[in-house]
């Protein structure tokens, strides 16, 4: 099955980067559809961190080539470090395998600067943003103000559209007590990361089409989850683009009929940064061990990430928002030792029984979560290579994520190296 989508499956942090990773072995290109340098995904190879927040977690396999679609917002200072760390380390690739669209838009220092000043000044609205320009960003993008990468080429057109921008920008900023932009700084600025990032831009949707006619395998790379989805999310306290499958096709160009097969990735637990609404969260010793063992702080912006039970309403959710063809569990060995493992099956609001996430925050606020409860298993599960290597309530717990989803598991995460996974169904397999 050539063009396979992956996307997270709850609120961020689902181990994407790992899986992403792991199945670009068997891709021709990796693309990134949607988000920013928000996201923080995390590989590791032979022992080796790497954290990557805007190239894609392909960029480690020699001979994939790598795309930033059109549907991502860029921060040029952050991608050129990323460039530069990996070259650093030994681990670039070569640059003709990064390619970045001309038509991704470009995070400018007034994106940032304005992200900070609003939530510092938010109080209860505050919506726990990581402060990278984020929205900003895709509002410009919105309002037909923005600027995107082929500008950053063109000096001309570039000046007089950051001047008009920062006009309006500055005003906000001296509102919101913020210190205002001088528009030669920034477009120096931007004109010198322009040419440096010169050799990558290219054309990533004709690359995509092309792709797809040859029959190539082309992996779509989604940052964030599910529920931070601008239109599916649990509004306001989402982020600025749409995280579901179809933002695959409108952040990089490849129409819907081309899309084969996604991969819906999920914690064998919840974790959530940021506010907003969360009806398995554990506030207590158990929502602190999960932290610890899993390590739950955030790979961008080192918050303490919230942790609950895994919520199988909002799987079911994922699943049919995105149209999963497979769920890969991560961090299953996370759960390792608890005697028994709770899963949410369903809520209950108002006296009536939910099995899908309400479209409403404010109602998902007052759903109660219903619970069943799983033998746990207390031997080490991270030398897994198998199925048949799980303890027997391991396999049990991820069968009755697949029923009762609908969607089978076609892979488990034991650990974070690469090599610790038991893969079930490889999805470019036909
Ligand atoms: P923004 O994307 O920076 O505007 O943040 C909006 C919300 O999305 C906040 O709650 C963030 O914590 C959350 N968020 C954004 N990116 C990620 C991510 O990659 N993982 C988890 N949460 C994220």
């Amino acid at each position: 099955m050539p063009n396979i989508v992956v996307v997270g499956a709850q609120w961020g942090d689902e181990g994407k980067g790992k899986v992403v990773d792991l199945y670009a072995r068997d891709a021709d290109a990796v693309v990134r559809f949607q988000g920013g340098n928000n996201a923080g995904h995390t590989l590791v190879v032979e022992g080796e961190k790497i954290i990557l927040h805007l190239i894609p977690s392909g960029i480690l396999h020699p001979g994939t080539v790598c795309c930033i679609g059109n549907g991502v917002v860029v921060d040029p200072g952050v991608l050129l470090d990323e460039i530069r760390g990996l070259r650093d380390r030994g681990r670039w690739p070569g640059d003709e395998q990064l390619v970045i669209s001309p038509a991704a838009h470009v995070i400018l220092p007034c994106h940032r600067a304005l992200d900070l000043a609003r939530e510092a000044r938010a109080g209860r609205h505050q919506i726990g943003t990581t402060g990278r320009g984020i929205g900003p960003c895709y509002e410009d993008k919105a309002s037909r103000t923005g600027i995107r990468i082929a500008d950053l080429l063109d000096p001309g057109t570039l000046a007089s559209r950051v001047e008009a921008l920062l006009d309006e920008k500055n005003a906000l900023l001296r509102h919101h007590g913020a210190e205002p932009l001088d528009p030669a700084a920034v477009i120096e600025g931007l004109l010198a990361a322009g040419e440096r990032l010169r050799p990558f831009v290219g054309d990533v949707a004709g690359r995509v089409h092309a792709w797809t006619r040859q029959g190539s395998r082309v992996l779509l790379e989604g940052a964030q989850g599910t529920f931070l989805d601008l239109d599916h999310g649990t509004y306001p306290f989402v982020t600025s683009s749409n995280t579901t499958a179809g933002a695959a096709c409108t952040g990089t160009g490849l129409p819907p009929r081309d899309v084969h097969g996604v991969i819906g990735i999920t914690k064998a637990y919840v974790t959530r940064v940021g506010r907003g609404p969360f009806p398995t969260e554990l506030t207590d010793d158990l929502g602190d061990r999960l932290r610890e063992r899993g390590r739950e702080f955030g790979s961008t912006t080192g918050r303490p990430r919230r942790c609950g039970w895994l919520d199988l309403v909002g799987l079911r959710t994922a699943c049919r928002l995105s149209g999963l063809s497979g769920l890969a569990v991560t961090k299953l060995d996370v759960l390792e030792g608890l005697p028994e493992v709770r899963v949410c099956t369903r809520y209950r609001l108002d006296g009536e029984t939910v099995d899908f996430v309400p479209p409403r925050a404010e109602d998902l606020e007052r759903c109660e979560p219903v619970y069943e409860a799983l033998p746990g298993w207390s031997d080490s599960i991270a030398g897994c290579r198998t199925l048949d290597d799980l303890p027997a309530n391991a396999r049990r717990f991820l069968d009755f994520v697949a029923d009762a989803t609908g969607c089978p598991v076609v892979l488990a995460s034991v650990g974070p190296g690469r090599e610790q996974t038991v893969e079930i169904h490889n999805p470019f397999a036909a």
